[in-house]
Parts: C-alpha cells; structure tokens; sequence
C-alpha cells in the first residue's frame, strides 16, 4: 500500500495522534512508522475499539455448577479401560504436546521467559523447560515412542527461548521432535481509540494470549505438520504448572469413551478468591469465568450444605482433537481486555508518563473456544498431583509452593514404588 493510502486508512480510523507525529517526524521516521502501520489490520481496531465500551456481564442466575469425572470414584474396571483408550493413542503415534510459552509472566517479576526459570527441586535444580522435557520423556520411555512437543513463544520471547533450549541441547529431547511457533500480537489502544506510540517510535503491541493458539498453529504450519505425522490427539498445558500431565492417559480415554473433542482436567479451589478461571454450565455448555471478570455472587455462592458451588476450577490442562483445534481456527474468539498503564508519545512527540491506566491490552482465552462444543469431558484432578503453578513472586502459587508440592509429589511416587 502506499504512503498516502496508510495515512487516508489512518484518517478513516481516527488515528489523529499518530498522523500528527508523522507529520512532525524525519522522512526515514516516517517511512518506518508506515511500514509498521501496514502490517496492522486497521479495521480490527475498530473492533478492539468497541471492546473497550462493552462490560462482561455475566448473570449468576443462569449458571450451574459443572459435572466432573472423579478418578476416585471409578472402579478399577472403569479407570482401565479409559487408560487403555488413551494408551492405545499413544502406542498408535496419534498424541502430540504443546506448550504455551508465550506469557509475560509479569507477576512472577522474572526477567525472562517463564520456561528458562530455574527453581531448587530435589535432587537438584531444574528449569521449567527441563521440568517439562522430563515429563514427556519419562511417557516416551514407558509406551516406547517419542511424542511431538511444540512450544508456543512470543514475537518478544521467541529467540531467546530457541537458542536457551539449544543452548541446553534441548534437555535430552530429540530435537527433530520439537517445533516452535510464534503467537500472535494486537495493538494497544488507549481509552479514546489511539494506538500507543512507545519511545523509538514503534506501535507497541502486545502478545494476543494464550488463546492465540489455535490461529498460531494454523499460520504457522503446525496444523498441517500434525496431520502429516497422523496426529489426532493433542494437549495443550501452561508452562509454569511443575506437575503438568502432559501425556494424560485417563484424560485421553475419558475424551475418546465419552465421545468428546475437549476434555480438561480441573482442580476444585482452596478457597472462593483463588484466582483461577471458574469452570461453570450455561445452558448445559461447559464455560470457564476468568478471575479478573467473575461477579461477586459468583464467588459467595454456597450450595444447600454451605460448601462452594463454583469450586470446579480451571488449571490449563486440556486435550483437544486435532479436528476441534482445525475448527476453532477458523472462528473469532472474544477479546478479553486489561486496563494497564503504558507510556505513549502525545502528538508532539513527547513522551507521557501516565499515573492511572491509560490504554487496553487485549488477549484470547484458551478456554472461550469451549463454546464451539456440545460436550466437553472434565475430569478432576488433585493438587497435590496435578497442579503446582508458579506464578507469583511469593506467597500462594510462587516458587515457594511449587517446590513443596513438586518435591512432595516424587517422594511419594518413590515411596510408593520401593
Ligand atoms: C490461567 C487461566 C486461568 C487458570 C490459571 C491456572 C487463561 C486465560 N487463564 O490464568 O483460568 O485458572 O491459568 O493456573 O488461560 N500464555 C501465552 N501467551 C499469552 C498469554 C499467556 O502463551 O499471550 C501462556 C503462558 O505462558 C502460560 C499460560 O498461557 O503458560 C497461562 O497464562 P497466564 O497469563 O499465566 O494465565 P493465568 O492468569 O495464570
């Protein structure tokens, strides 16, 4: 496109902000700000835009609390014949693994992409990645195969994340079995519709969230590679999880018996303000309510013996069929927006420190393509075996916790095998 099409594209937009500081900037400024602007689809600010106005109103009245599977609560029976449907997958090379590394990780206030964080396990420290590297290993020397592991990074975490895996000679892994993609961004836009002009004269964006996923596999080839290797099977986990389950035998038969495209594992919460995304029926469709947007009567709701009755939380643990991530590709998921405080460039090109957010960030959600499904399986998982996250620097769900939970985990599984 040319010069004057982006700038008549950008007056269409009301970009009045940016065509003011291009026309106070050098003509090489101007050139790369162009450039940058093509690459944006104006039109989707627009959409962004009115996301800033709509509110998530979600009507407790209308939920109902979900129905999971207990592993518990199965008889051998029942619990081997879901293993043997998921072991059977595996035998047959139908599973691949991703893993989602494309976060900011900003409550954690480490310097570097959550994955090459080390934490102090026994018998000695390890980094996520190797955490996670482990942990197919181990499945790949059990059923004697070697499992496809994609990692999703960010355009900003990228590079460091490949070269920090080679650097570590991918932890053992064979490398001709690992594929990385990259995520998607959005622009920033501040509360009036502008985007946000950062101090190199660069539109700042930001990683498009961990529902990107399923857009990413798809331009990024990953969708077509999993089909050439016949696979039909994958799970999708969250890096900063230490017992991350990657290669869920029980989760992959309960999806095939029950018939459905998704299945997830949950974990019912410690306490109501935990903040994890709520998993919730509306009109019998299995919904997650992220922590930042769930109403207040949500979180008291109490059933008939005082107990939580939206307790039955998500923790990212989920199996999709490769034909369920090929359909949600091709839909929009909704924007999910955060208020933060980003530093712009006002129109005479000076930069403003603002002292209250100022602009949106927007990000998809994994779990807001479970709307697509009639039925989604949920089996409830254990904290003390499935889920140790990492994800602040201290206190509840920090390195902290993981570590105990990690370390208690596999002196049990060791005890339990002597
Ligand atoms: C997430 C869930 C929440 C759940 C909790 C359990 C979402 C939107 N929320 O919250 O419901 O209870 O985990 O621990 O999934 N990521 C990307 N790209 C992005 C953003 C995130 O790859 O643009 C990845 C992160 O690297 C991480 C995972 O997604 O592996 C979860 O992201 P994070 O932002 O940490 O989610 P939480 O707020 O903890």
């Amino acid at each position: 496109m040319k010069e004057e099409e982006i700038i008549k594209d950008l007056e269409k937009y009301n970009q009045t902000r940016l065509i003011n500081i291009l026309n106070k900037v050098d003509k090489n400024t101007k050139k790369e700000i162009i450039n940058e602007v093509s690459e944006i689809n104006l039109k989707e600010l627009e959409r962004l835009y009115e996301n800033i106005k709509n509110t998530v109103e979600v009507d407790v009245g209308e939920l109902k609390p979900v129905k999971s599977i207990n592993p518990d609560k199965l008889t051998k029976e029942e619990y081997n014949e879901f293993e043997n449907a998921g072991i059977d997958v595996l035998k047959n090379n139908k599973f691949a693994v991703v893993i989602m590394s494309g976060g900011e990780g900003t409550r954690l206030g480490y310097n570097g992409p959550k994955g090459t964080f080390k934490i102090d396990v026994e018998p000695r420290p390890k980094y996520l990645f190797e955490i996670m590297a482990d942990s197919i290993q181990r499945a790949n020397k059990k059923y004697g195969i070697t499992i496809p592991w994609y990692i999703m990074t960010s355009n900003k975490n990228n590079d460091e994340i490949v070269n920090f895996m080679e650097e570590h000679n991918y932890f053992g892994y064979p490398k001709e079995y690992i594929g990385f993609f990259k995520q998607g961004e959005l622009p920033l836009i501040t509360e009036d519709g502008q985007l946000v002009i950062d101090e190199n004269y660069k539109i700042r964006k930001a990683a498009d969230g961990n529902g990107s996923v399923f857009k990413s596999m798809r331009d990024r080839g990953v969708l077509e590679d999993m089909k050439e290797k016949g696979i039909e099977w994958v799970y999708i986990g969250q890096i900063d999880n230490v017992l991350l389950k990657m290669v869920d035998t029980l989760l992959l038969g309960v999806a095939i018996k029950e018939g459905s495209e998704i299945a997830t594992r949950s974990v019912f919460k410690d306490f109501p303000r935990e903040r994890m995304g709520t998993l919730c029926l509306k009109n019998e469709m299995v919904k997650v309510i992220e922590y930042s947007e769930i109403p207040e009567d949500m979180i008291e709701a109490k059933n008939e013996n005082g107990e939580m009755l939206f307790g039955e939380s998500n923790i990212t643990c989920n199996l999709f069929s490769l034909k369920a991530i090929e359909k949600i590709s091709l839909k929009d998921l909704p924007y999910h927006k955060a208020h933060k405080k980003y530093s712009y460039m006002d129109e005479n090109c000076k930069m403003i420190e603002p002292v209250e957010p100022n602009a949106y960030k927007f990000e998809y959600f994994i779990f807001d393509s479970f709307e697509f499904f009639n039925q989604i399986s949920i089996v409830r998982g254990k904290r003390e075996e499935d889920f140790a996250p990492i994800k602040n620097k201290e206190g509840v769900q920090s390195p902290e916790t993981a570590i105990k939970l990690y370390n208690d985990y596999w002196k049990k599984q060791k005890s339990e095998m002597i």
